[in-house]
């Protein structure tokens, strides 16, 4: 493992050990429109998750536009970008983050891997299938949209989260999302969270607001329904921006507020 992460005295250092045969549940956390919250939503959750005991991957597989290492305060000196060239091996890139879960981060000088070559969809493949076994569940931060690249990454998942905000620009690119998923990819059972709503339930009613939609202009062209699980919301929190400014979990800087509290009602969903 690489342990150049810069805060060494909170990461946990060990290896995770590889649980016997058991293959990690990958779960792709995208969005429509850029900006939403997946990155920090990544980081949080997986170490809400780490605390309900799992062992945690986060991979940063928004290639072209990598920062979960700046949410997360690290400066890697082996990156995927090592392990696709063959530098370094995955085990050294994979790196202990604060909050007791590892990622495995992009880094700079992955733009090449933003468009989806055979090479690309190779390396992503062989990264994915090798961690696998090593961890409980692993998080796939994607890029947003619905660009090849994304649409491949959120492919190896077995499971995905879309993010939106209540913005309609948001909502619009969120329904894009749901309905290139379920034509090429077949999903019919898609998580949902909202981010940064401003009125508590917003969330609950933009899910039934979506769902609405896909019933009547996505379903009817498809064997079997779409549905869209509520995952939760989470409410526009000074505190996060604090956070991500002061490059901490918030999870870690403000527990007890409000947006933390709605991450780790959002995990334990996610593992029920
Ligand atoms: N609940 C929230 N309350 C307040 N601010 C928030 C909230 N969620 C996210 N933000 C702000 O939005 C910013 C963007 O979040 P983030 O980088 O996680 O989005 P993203 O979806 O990963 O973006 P990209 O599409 O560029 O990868 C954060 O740095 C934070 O300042
Ligand atoms: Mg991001």
């Amino acid at each position: 493992m690489n342990t150049a992460a810069s805060r060494p005295d909170s990461a946990d250092a060990a290896a995770p050990p590889p649980s016997s045969n058991k293959r990690a549940r990958i779960t792709a956390i995208t969005s429509g429109k850029g900006g939403v919250g997946k990155t920090f939503l990544s980081a949080n959750l997986a170490a809400a998750l780490a605390r309900q005991g799992e062992r945690v991957l986060v991979l940063d597989a928004d290639l072209g536009l990598a920062n979960l290492d700046v949410v997360l305060n690290l400066f890697p000196k082996i990156t995927l970008h090592d392990v696709f060239t063959g530098k370094n091996t995955l085990e050294q890139a994979i790196v202990p983050a604060p909050g007791g879960f590892h990622v495995l981060l992009a880094g700079s000088g992955m733009v090449e891997y933003s468009r989806l070559t055979p090479e690309v969809r190779d390396l992503l493949v062989d990264v994915v299938a090798k961690v696998r076994p090593l961890f409980d569940r692993i998080l796939l931060d994607t890029g947003a949209g619905i660009s090849d690249v994304v649409l491949y990454t959120v492919s190896l998942a077995d499971e995905v989260l879309v993010v939106t905000t209540p913005e309609p620009t948001a909502l619009t690119d969120a329904y894009a999302t749901i309905k290139v998923l379920a034509t090429t990819q077949g999903r019919r059972d898609i998580r949902l969270l909202v981010n940064q709503v401003t009125r508590p339930g917003d969330g609950r009613t933009i899910r039934g607001q979506l769902q609405q939609v896909i019933d009547r202009y996505v379903t009817p062209g498809l064997e079997s329904p779409v549905k869209l699980e509520f995952l939760g919301e989470i409410g526009t929190d000074k505190t996060v921006r604090e956070a991500v400014t002061r490059r901490q979990l918030l999870l870690e800087a403000f527990p007890g507020c409000i947006a933390a509290q709605g991450v780790v009602a959002a995990a334990t969903r996610l593992v029920t």
